[in-house]
C-alpha cells in the first residue's frame, strides 16, 4: 500500500474551522482523516461529507457500544455519510459486531473495525474491570472474536501488531494509534510505538494526532511521517 494512504491524520479539534484549516495545510498529501467524538459533536455530521465530498477518505470513529440494534443504525448512518472505517468495541461482544458487520453490507466501501483494547489501558486496569489477562491476551482474545463476527480489522496498540497479524492473517486490517514519531510517550499512551515499527510489524494503517495537527508545519510532520513509513 502506498504510504499515502497508510497514514490517517486524527482531527481531534473542537472547531470545525480548525479542522478545515489542518486540512488546507496538507492537501492533496493526505487523503485519510479520522473524525472521532470531539469534532463529530463540535461540528457535525456535515463536515465529514465535506471531507468526503472533497475526495478524503473518512475513518468515523463512533466506538459503538450498545445494543445491537442501535449499533446497526449508527452504521448504517456512517454508511450513509460515505465513510471508509467506523469502529466498534469488541468488547462489547459478538452480538454487536455481528450487527455492526451485517449493517455495513449495503456499503460495500464500509470497513468495520473492532476497537480491541484501548491503548491508553494497562494490565492494571483490566485488572480493574474484572479482567484478569494480560493487556496482549486480551487483545488477541478480542482480535479473534472480531475475526469470527466478520469485522474486517481491529484497532490496536503498536506493540500487538505482530501477534495479531499472526492471528488474523495478510487480509484482515490493522489499524494503530498511539504511535509517535520518536516512540515518546506522552501520558496517555500506554503502549506507543513509531509509526514505522508498526507498518514494519504488520500493521495497515497508522493514527497520527497531536503529532501533525499540533506541529507548527503541519504539512511539513506528515510528510516526515509518511517518509519514516517507507523501510
Ligand atoms: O495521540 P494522538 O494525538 O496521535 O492521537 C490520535 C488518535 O489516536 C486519537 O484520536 C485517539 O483516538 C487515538 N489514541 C489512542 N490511544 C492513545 C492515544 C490516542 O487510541 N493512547
Amino acid at each position: 500500500m502506498h504510504p499515502n494512504h497508510q497514514v490517517i491524520v486524527a482531527l481531534d479539534c473542537d472547531r470545525r474551522e480548525t479542522a478545515e484549516e489542518i486540512v488546507d495545510r496538507l492537501g492533496d498529501a493526505c487523503r485519510f482523516y479520522k473524525v472521532g467524538l470531539e469534532l463529530l459533536t463540535a461540528a457535525g455530521p456535515a463536515f465529514v461529507e465535506h471531507l468526503v465530498a472533497q475526495g478524503k477518505e473518512v475513518f468515523l470513529d463512533l466506538k459503538l457500544f450498545e445494543i445491537p440494534n442501535s449499533v446497526a443504525g449508527a452504521v448504517r448512518a456512517a454508511g450513509t455519510l460515505g465513510v471508509s472505517m467506523v469502529t466498534v468495541h469488541s468488547m462489547g461482544g459478538t452480538g454487536i459486531m455481528t450487527a455492526a458487520v451485517d449493517a455495513a453490507r449495503d456499503f460495500p466501501h464500509l470497513r468495520v473495525l473492532a476497537l480491541t483494547v484501548v491503548t491508553s489501558m494497562t494490565d492494571e486496569d483490566l485488572a480493574d474491570i474484572g479482567v484478569g489477562e494480560s493487556t496482549e491476551e486480551q487483545v488477541l482474545r478480542l482480535a479473534r472474536l472480531a475475526a469470527k463476527a466478520g469485522c474486517h480489522g481491529v484497532i490496536a496498540s503498536p506493540q500487538e501488531v505482530a501477534a495479531l497479524r499472526g492471528v488474523l492473517g495478510s487480509d484482515a486490517l490493522i489499524v494503530t494509534p498511539g504511535v509517535t514519531p520518536h516512540g515518546d510517550s506522552p501520558a496517555e499512551h500506554a503502549r506507543p510505538g513509531t509509526p514505522r515499527a508498526a507498518i514494519a510489524a504488520g500493521a495497515s494503517h497508522v493514527v497520527v494526532g497531536r503529532a501533525v495537527t499540533r506541529a507548527t508545519d503541519p504539512a511539513a510532520a506528515f510528510r516526515r511521517v509518511r517518509a519514516g513509513l517507507v523501510v
